[in-house]
């Protein structure tokens, strides 16, 4: 399957992650509905990718909200067909240990990182069982290496884990792929700075003796391990967790 033609919807597609991948997607040659809930930031998003191959339709959507994901497909089946790829994408944090995170933080992270994938889901499924589509979920290597002070956030994507695990195995039958990429450390905002700031932060070397390979991580990475699993190289491939890290999760120890 060639990404070539493709309708994908990316969320979270307004920063990071999500506006790399709808960038490469559309360079490869698939259309996208590039959605978020700040609108100005997709449509310059959509502007700025005009000339490539594959079309970028921006969308305004709270994943939250049945309405607005039941709005993303119709989106997605109007303009391109249908629904092949589903990216779950959009995600939030609030860092805080157990005295500091309020139980509305912990509410929020969970409603968007897990409900919303669910919504989102939901919406999509009759149009992703018409194509036999798939589904990439993302995770994060947290699960595996639990950072203190972030035991909400872990717990969310634990979720997405689980999720992705059990609902490959439902709806493997019907041909529906679903699988999870556990992102490092990538720069890009979820943590309050801007992707300059992050990555800038990170270039002073404060990550490195943790992570394998030295460099950065880049959101391209992230990116291309998306198009992998939505092309054809990821045919066979289902409720697998994927890291993309560099080698964090490798948990380097010191020599004894
Ligand atoms: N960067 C990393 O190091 C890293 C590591 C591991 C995992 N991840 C995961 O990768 C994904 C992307 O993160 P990122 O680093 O690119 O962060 P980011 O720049 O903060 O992007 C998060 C995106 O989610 C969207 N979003 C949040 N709540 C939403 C909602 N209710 N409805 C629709 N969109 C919503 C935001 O857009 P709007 O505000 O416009 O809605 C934003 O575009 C997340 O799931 C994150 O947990 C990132």
């Amino acid at each position: 399957m060639t990404l070539l033609g493709q309708s994908i919807i990316v969320t979270g597609a307004s920063s990071g992650l999500g506006a790399h991948t709808v960038r490469l997607l559309a360079s490869r040659g698939a259309h996208v509905v590039a959605a978020g809930r700040r609108l100005e930031r997709l449509e310059e998003l959509a502007a700025g990718l005009a000339n490539q191959p594959g079309r970028v339709i921006p969308v305004r959507a709270d994943i939250t909200v049945e309405a607005d994901a039941e709005a993303l497909v119709a989106a997605a089946v109007a303009a391109f067909g249908g629904v092949d790829v589903l990216v779950n994408n959009a995600g939030s944090e609030v860092q805080g240990g157990l005295e500091q995170l309020s139980r509305a933080d912990l509410e929020g992270m969970l409603q968007t990182n897990v409900v919303g994938v669910f919504v989102m889901l939901r919406a999509a499924l009759g149009a992703l069982r018409e194509s036999r589509g798939c589904v990439v979920n993302l995770g994060s290597t947290v699960v595996g290496r639990p950072p203190h002070g972030r035991f909400g956030y872990v717990a969310s994507k634990a979720a997405v884990e689980a999720m992705t695990r059990a609902l490959a195995a439902d709806l493997g039958r019907d041909g529906i792929r679903v699988n999870c990429i556990r992102p490092g450390i990538i720069p890009s905002e979820l943590r309050g700075m801007t992707e300059d700031q992050e990555r800038e932060r990170f270039s002073t070397g404060l990550h490195f003796g943790r992570q394998a390979l030295s460099d950065v991580g880049r959101g391209t990475d992230i990116a291309e391990a998306v198009a992998w699993l939505a092309g054809e190289g990821g045919r066979w491939i289902t409720g697998a967790i994927i890291d993309v890290d560099g080698g964090l999760t490798l948990g380097l120890a010191d020599p004894v």
